[in-house]
């Protein structure tokens, strides 16, 4: 077969997860003898990684799309392809929303893009690749990372949590876990690498399991790899976040102070008619054993406005307990109805003006909380990872506390990808001044 030359760019949509699928999709193509450009305008096939969870997130990349689409006016060998969950989901359909997408292809067929991508530049007619293969875990390959400081390891695919809003396991598919000799090993070579921040990746991770390995075996494992330091995981979901992970998280010293436990409603009825399989007391009964057993850890959360059926005091309920809990950080979503899914077939009844309100409510109670939690950390000394320069001065640089604050300090450009210790000065937005404790 004649070696491919030709170059691909990628540009990812969505979670954490298609961020990692975009360095195995990376991998697969290199393999293949396709070579990464370095800009899109240098691209002989543009790909694109897309996301479903929400409309509005489906509607960004199809402007993008179609942006790129104009291109071919200029070069007409120029590839155009979908991939990720809004392939998976709209298949060829999506050739009624961007017309002359040459391929279209779901995330259980990654193996195959560079044959797809070979036949798609002599048929110039779209190709559809959407099967569904209940047991790709795609373990073999090696993730291109695009960066050398942070490694994101892939546990588990797929989802069995039907939450009723939501899109993900009927695009994903069946929950599967990966080998976990196949995750110790990319962990050991990506510290060898030089990676000495990993972050475990899966939609539900505390329901890892492969043979006799859960999630907190796996982390024990993960936590005596020496030239790892820290460790994170996401996402986790409060039915299955058991005491003996919580007893995990506290006994190893490189699990990182900080959950992202999204909560999604402080309503029982809502949280039920959502399908979460927790109530807001059980969610309050974690965070009190978490905060017992590791004193200072953040939590970070993920809450949703305006679910059908939501009345205002459904809704006052979140903001209590936002207030209750306090939450380091939230990621907050106005409610969007997916097709397919079970709340699909409720109507959608809360007016739009009034999930933006409701969605305005929560923010303003959170910025102002977070800004709370910031201030409170003035004065303390911290361990921070430094990741990079400010985005603001290049003089200033930008690290991160193990409990996933963001600190901008001055400092030596040489300083990136070291531990240092800082004394926190100031808090703005979200993010912390300090001071190097060992300058010289
Ligand atoms: N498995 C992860 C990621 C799911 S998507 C998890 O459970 O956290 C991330 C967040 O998007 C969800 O937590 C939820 O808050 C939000 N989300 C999912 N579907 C949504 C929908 N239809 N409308 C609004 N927000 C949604
Ligand atoms: Fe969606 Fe729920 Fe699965 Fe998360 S746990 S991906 S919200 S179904
Ligand atoms: Fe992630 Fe969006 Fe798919 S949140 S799993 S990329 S629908």
């Amino acid at each position: 077969m004649r070696k491919e030359t030709k170059k691909f760019y990628i540009e990812t949509y969505g979670c954490q997860m298609n961020v990692s699928d975009s360095e195995i999709v990376n991998s697969i193509l290199q393999e293949n003898g396709f070579i990464e450009a370095v800009t899109i305008d240098e691209a002989d096939i543009i790909i694109f990684n897309t996301c479903s969870v929400r409309q509005n997130a489906e509607e960004r990349v199809l402007g993008r799309i179609r942006n790129e689409i104009a291109r071919k006016i200029l070069k007409p060998n120029l590839l155009i392809g979908v991939i990720g969950c809004m392939a998976q989901r709209l298949g060829d359909k999506l050739s009624k929303q961007a017309n002359r997408v040459d391929f279209v292809v779901g995330v259980d067929n990654y193996r195959q893009l560079p044959q797809i991508i070979a036949n798609s530049s002599k048929k110039g007619v779209l190709s559809d690749f959407t099967q569904q293969y209940a047991d790709e875990l795609y373990s073999e390959f090696k993730p291109v990372r695009k960066n050398n400081l942070n490694a994101f390891i892939t546990i588990m695919r797929g989802c069995d949590n039907y939450c009723s809003y939501c899109i993900v396991p009927y695009l994903r598919g069946r929950e599967r876990s990966r080998p976990s000799a196949d995750i110790l090993k990319e962990a050991e070579t990506a510290g060898s690498e030089g990676y000495k921040d990993i972050t475990l990746l899966g939609q539900n991770v505390n329901s890892y399991h492969w043979n006799n390995t859960d999630f907190s075996r796996l982390l024990s494992l993960l936590n005596k790899i020496e030239t790892i330091e820290r460790i994170r995981f996401i996402t986790s979901h409060p039915k299955d976040l058991s005491p003996k992970l919580i007893e995990t998280m506290a006994q190893c010293s490189k699990v990182c102070e900080h959950l992202h436990l999204p909560l999604q409603s402080g309503n029982d009825k809502v949280l039920k008619r959502m399908n979460r399989g927790y109530t807001y007391s059980h969610y309050r009964e974690i965070v009190r054993t978490l905060r017992l057993s590791i004193p200072d850890i953040a939590i970070t959360t993920d809450l949703i406005a305006g679910f059908p059926g939501e009345s205002d005091k459904d809704f006052s309920d979140t903001l209590e307990a936002m207030k209750e809990i306090r939450f380091d950080f939230a990621y907050m979503f106005r409610y969007s109805p997916r097709e397919g899914t079970k709340a699909f077939l409720v109507n959608d009844d809360i007016p739009e003006q009034d999930k933006l309100a409701r969605l305005e409510s929560m923010i303003n109670l959170q910025t102002e909380i977070t800004r709370e939690k910031y201030v409170a950390q003035i004065g303390k000394t911290v361990e921070v990872f430094v990741e990079k320069t400010s985005k603001k001065s290049a003089a200033e640089l930008a690290g991160k506390t193990r409990d996933f604050k963001i600190v901008v300090f001055s400092g030596k450009e040489d300083l990136i990808g070291s531990f240092q210790k800082l004394k926190i000065v100031d808090a703005a937005g979200w993010t912390l001044k300090g001071n190097l404790l060992n300058a010289e």
